[in-house]
């Protein structure tokens, strides 16, 4: 049997507070485990849900630097972004804090101070590359030089991106510090690191025997980790920003962001519970879930749980780590750096009142096998299609019939007939599924089940036909219309999860009180006589002009990018003047222009060359308009030898540059002159 736990702790890791939180994070992270939270409460479970900024680190130093203002400036403004956003989008913490906060601090100084006495670290001094301009020691990331495999002159100090290879930075030929572009110099400097390795075998045993049942993609990131054998791992850091190491000789030094960040889901629940935080850590009943994203396995699987085991004193490890893939953007890696996210913020502010759009699409779309892909057309097809023409359309059928026939008034049903049983058979093993699904964090083939209740429901509406019967015998009407006002309370029920506003405004709509996941599925719901208010859309059409604003504003901003990453072409050979002067570059003015039949590319040009006329045919129809270079001056190449292209004979080339985004534009005087004009 399974064993029954007293308390669930839900943990979602905790996002940096250097930047607004974004559609991948959601998807990944902290949708799933607001559903899974949700389901929890309505099984009336004991469950906490806790959540909180990670506000330490040395990218928020960074971003306070370039802006000229202290990390804590930095992390007050996202940590608010953040916590609003996420209280809009329903996200159901009982406890989001930061990791700045006296009590994390507090949480974290102890934590280090018992594995010290308890000499669960080893302490090692090293080398390493230190800007003396920034005033501080370089983290791998923060060096960039040459990368010593590939020659590639623009690796980072932990990886270079052209070849793979993982390096050091002191790998690095020619290394820079990425803060300030000086040179870095080496210097010595003393760290304490927890000893991984003494806890091998430990979590050998504990992830790889008795977790047999977690995600193939944690499992085996777990593994690959083990087999590779584990290593001490600094856990500090020389840093001005963080929680100070508590040791005298330890001056200057911070805890490593990731020895701190996974305390703070400890300090965060001692937050809410001061008297009772320890049963959630250190009762064997207690059942502890980890959402995170998979770039977050090895410090949950690994790291964290090593820790926990130093410390001793009965804390629990994480029953499960059901981490998520990536979700990508329109086919492209989500980056905060390059501004590529639909972000949270944003969003909730350019589609105000739904939020449940986007959980419905992050959820049916969750990479939670493999990465995904989100994309705007997909999401008004879901919104359209799904959300208003099957669940919202179902509805809001059932809710005018109601109110056309019987005063909005639940009626007494009569005998069942075998086409409502078997509707509420299919409810019963829909629930059955969606209740197994959501329990082993299935929760898109969860969704799936939600959505075929409704399915089920418009199957049953176009077989029953209320608005035909109702001409001979109400009484069915009473019937039919009784079990789907059932079936759109079990909407309410098992949406609840997935879509809270719409399942509130709906239970509402149904005069619902609390919702409980008993209910759902019990054939009477809503009692004969109970009244049922007016209908209001569930959801409205999302129109392209939105789509398309969103889908410019993404094109926008490839484009600013390809811009800032512009790379010049290397130079070419060295040749003389001899060489240039014999290609004859003039100026001529357009005199026509037209598209070339059957080619994609391909414009003819008529120009007035000062001699006479000829014929260019140039590559740029994807560029311009033809009527908009007529009477345009460009420079052509005069003394190419004619060349046919699509049976027509071209007389020379006309020039053009091409810019970051590969758009090419014809170059021309700046000023006018005469036909004829050479190029020198
Ligand atoms: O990867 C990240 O965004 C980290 N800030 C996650 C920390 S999770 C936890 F340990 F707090
Ligand atoms: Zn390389």
């Amino acid at each position: 049997m399974e064993r029954q736990y007293k308390r669930t702790l839900v943990t979602t890791a905790l996002p940096y507070a250097n930047g607004p939180v974004h559609i991948g994070h959601l998807a990944g992270v902290y949708v799933p485990a607001d559903i899974y939270a949700r389901y929890l409460r309505l099984q009336g479970r004991d469950v906490t849900l806790v959540g909180g900024s990670d506000e330490h680190g040395v990218p928020i130093t960074i971003k306070a630097r370039n802006e000229g203002v202290t990390p804590q400036d930095i992390v007050d403004r996202y940590h608010k972004i953040i916590k609003d956003s996420f209280e809009e989008l329903g996200i159901s913490f009982d406890v989001y804090s930061r990791t700045t906060s006296d009590i994390h601090r507090a949480t974290a100084s102890e934590f280090f101070t018992r594995l010290h006495d308890k000499d669960q670290f080893v302490e090692k001094t090293s080398m390493q590359l230190y800007d003396e301009k920034a005033g501080q020691f370089l983290a791998d990331r923060y060096v960039t030089g040459e990368c010593p495999h590939c020659h590639n002159p623009r690796a980072y100090g932990d990886q270079c991106e052209a070849c793979g290879t993982s390096l050091n930075a002191t790998d690095l030929v020619n290394p820079r510090s990425a803060i300030t572009g000086e040179i870095p110099v080496m210097r010595e400097t003393h760290h304490w690191f927890l000893p991984l390795d003494r806890w091998e075998s430990k979590l050998r045993e504990w992830i790889l025997e008795g977790h047999k049942e977690w995600k193939t993609n944690v499992y085996g990131q777990c593994k690959s980790w083990l087999d590779l054998g584990l290593q001490p791992r600094a856990v500090t850091r020389d840093l001005d920003w963080g929680v100070p190491v508590p040791l005298k000789e330890a001056e200057g030094k911070v805890l490593y962001v990731w020895f701190d960040a996974p305390i703070g889901y400890i300090s965060n629940t001692k937050e809410i519970y001061p008297d009772s935080w320890e049963k959630w850590w250190k009762d064997p009943d207690t059942r502890i879930i980890n959402f995170i994203g998979k770039d977050n396995i090895v410090f949950h699987c690994i790291v964290f749980p090593a820790m926990l085991m130093a410390y001793g004193d009965n804390y629990q490890l994480p029953d499960n780590v059901p981490a998520n893939e990536f979700l990508n953007l329109e086919g492209d890696k989500i980056s905060t750096s390059r501004n590529w996210a639909v972000w949270l913020h944003e969003y909730l502010r350019d589609f105000p009142g739904k939020q449940d759009v986007l959980r419905y699409v992050l959820t049916a779309n969750a990479p939670e096998t493999k990465d995904n892909d989100f994309t705007w057309r997909d999401f008004q097809t879901r919104n359209n299609s799904e959300l208003v023409a099957i669940l919202g359309n179902f509805v809001n059928r059932v809710i005018v019939l109601t109110h056309k026939y019987f005063d909005g008034v639940v009626p007494v049903a009569g005998e069942l007939a075998d086409i409502d049983r078997s509707l509420f058979d299919e409810v019963d093993s829909i629930k059955e599924s969606l209740t197994q699904n959501i329990e082993t964090f299935h929760f898109r083939e969860a969704l799936k089940d939600a959505m075929n209740i409704a399915r089920a429901g418009n199957k049953y509406l176009q077989e029953t036909e209320p608005w035909k019967v109702a001409k001979t015998d109400m009484s069915r009407v009473a019937t039919i219309l009784n079990t789907a006002l059932q079936i759109c309370a079990d909407i309410a029920v098992a949406f609840e999860p997935f879509m809270p506003f719409m399942s509130r405004r709906l239970a509402d709509t149904l005069h619902m009180g609390k919702l409980t996941w008993a209910e759902l599925a019990s054939r009477d719901i809503v009692k004969a006589g109970d009244s049922v208010d007016t209908p209001e859309l569930l959801f409205d059409k999302i129109d392209d002009e939105a789509i398309d604003a969103q889908i410019d504003r993404l094109a926008r901003i490839k484009r600013e990018n390809e811009l800032k990453n512009f790379k010049p072409a290397e130079v070419q050979p060295a040749t003389d003047f001899e060489t240039f002067s014999r290609i004859d570059v003039r100026v001529g003015t357009v005199i026509s222009c037209e598209k070339v039949k059957k080619s994609k590319k391909l414009l003819r040009f008529l120009i007035d060359d000062g001699i006479g006329q000829r014929t260019i045919l140039s590559g740029i129809a994807e560029h311009y308009q033809p009527e908009e270079l007529i009477g345009r001056q460009v420079c052509f190449i005069a003394n190419f030898p004619p060349r046919q292209m699509m049976g027509i004979d071209s007389e020379g080339m006309i020039l053009s540059a091409m810019n970051a985004d590969g758009s090419l534009s014809v170059i021309t005087p700046s000023t006018k002159v005469v036909n004829g004009a050479q190029v020198k």
